[in-house]
């Protein structure tokens, strides 16, 4: 018996997240993914894209030895998360003429070539190339056309590219740190795959994931990805307001906006205060709770209203039945979902990972381990798919080597 593991690698802002897991070997559990281990590490060489080799490299170590020591195994590659303003999707159509009376898996691939061939300068690189539709002799809307028949073939497919430096440097932070990239993937659509229903995504369905320095949107209708933008404000950037508004360090902000954060003013007893540190050591000063409510409030509307915007410039306010979901570290501030509801006028929901995971996924589901959670799902899922990207280990070794790792740490 072998183990089948996959691995999601999510390099943030500010943490690195290691998720561990084990694709069922049983049929009836196919869609199933068993979380084994979670590990995670401050990062510091991160400003949206790599900005420190070397500390990357340790934050990267550190997270995936301890998802490895929880899981009591050793893995060698990782399906690794990318987001960071470079980041460009667009839709490109492609058409071929169909070699026989019918489409074949041939003619297929040739309008993917032609589809994805764009001017595409050498300091970008092709993160993925999703089909959206494909239309034959001029009808569209199809999501699987082999065996159909017809002269001509289209496809539309979403092309999403990045800044080839940028990849390059996460490659190296965890090839450094003893691990092979498997694939780059784009944040919010790893994010995605932990959140969405396939129902949502056929309905309509925005995902706004808040990290700490970027805010992503995914907009999925008709079951395929529609449009992907990523805005440089997340919540260390309220956590800077704060910093401004209550005269107090970063961390002391962060800790207050982590505690006592509201998104939502209206939610907040107006007699209420909380205690923070006063200018001097030892010294304690009581701030109004609706205060801190307040700052907050102002700098999540401004995001959400940025993302409202965007949905709106791109057309998709009419096409999102299943409204927004949100997730990401910072929408765990008590209000996000309210504030949200108020500014888009549609149903919304909070995103935590969960469906379709067992074993320890109790340790993912909080909105901060999406993209990681994620990742680890779309590794699952090309394995599913192509036999390929986990790492296998036979089952006797497993345990032998969950042994071995525990002595050594
Ligand atoms: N309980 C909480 N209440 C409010 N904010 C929170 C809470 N927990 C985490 N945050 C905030 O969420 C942010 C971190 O989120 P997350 O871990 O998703 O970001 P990241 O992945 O490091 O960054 P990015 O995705 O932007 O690169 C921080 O700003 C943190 O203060
Ligand atoms: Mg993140």
């Amino acid at each position: 018996m072998r183990s089948i593991l996959v691995t999601g690698l999510d390099i943030g802002t500010t943490k690195t997240c290691a998720v561990i897991a084990e694709l069922s070997a049983d049929p009836r559990e196919r869609n199933d993914l068993k979380i084994l281990g979670v590990g995670q590490a401050p990062t510091s060489g991160m400003r949206q894209v790599v900005t420190h080799i070397e500390e990357t490299t340790e934050s990267v170590s550190a997270a995936l030895k301890e998802a490895e020591l929880m899981a009591g195994v050793v893995v060698d590659r990782a399906y690794v998360g990318i987001a960071g303003d470079h980041i460009h999707g667009c839709v490109s159509p492609g058409m071929v003429a169909v070699t026989d009376e019918e489409v074949t898996l041939g003619d297929l691939e040739r309008v993917h070539k032609v589809a994805r061939t764009i001017a595409l300068p050498p300091d970008r690189e092709m993160l993925h190339a999703i089909p959206q539709e494909y239309i034959v002799d001029h009808q569209g809307g199809i999501k699987d056309p082999i065996g159909m028949a017809g002269v001509r073939l289209e496809a539309e497919l979403y092309l999403v590219t990045c800044d080839a430096a940028a990849a390059e440097n996460v490659r190296k932070a965890v090839q450094r740190a003893g691990y092979r990239v498997q694939e780059l993937v784009l944040e919010p659509l790893a994010a995605a795959r932990a959140v969405l229903t396939e129902d949502e995504k056929e309905v309509g369905v925005a995902m706004v994931e808040m990290g700490a320095g970027t805010t992503k949107i995914a907009a999925y209708y008709e079951g395929e990805i529609r449009h992907v933008v990523i805005l440089p404000m997340g919540g260390s950037t309220v956590t800077s307001d704060l910093v401004k508004g209550l005269s107090v360090p970063f961390a002391e902000a962060r800790r207050a906006k982590e505690q006592y954060g509201v998104a939502f003013a209206q939610l907040v007893d107006p007699q209420e205060t909380v205690e923070l540190p006063g200018p001097s050591p030892g010294q304690k000063r009581h701030v109004a709770r609706e205060l801190i409510a307040h700052i907050v409030e102002q700098r999540l509307d401004e995001t959400l209203c940025l993302v409202h915007r965007e949905i709106e410039e791109q057309g998709l306010v009419d096409r999102l039945g299943a409204g927004i979901v949100l997730t990401g570290g910072a929408s765990s501030l008590h209000g996000a979902v309210e504030l949200a509801q108020q500014i888009f006028a549609a149903p919304v929901r909070a995103g935590v990972p969960g469906e379709g995971l067992t074993g320890l996924a109790d340790s993912v589901g909080r909105p901060k381990f999406a993209t990681a959670a994620g990742l680890a799902m779309h590794g699952a899922d090309r394995y599913r798919e192509t036999g390929q990207g986990a790492t296998t280990v036979a089952s006797g070794l497993y345990s032998k080597l969950g042994s071995w790792l525990k002595e050594f740490f």
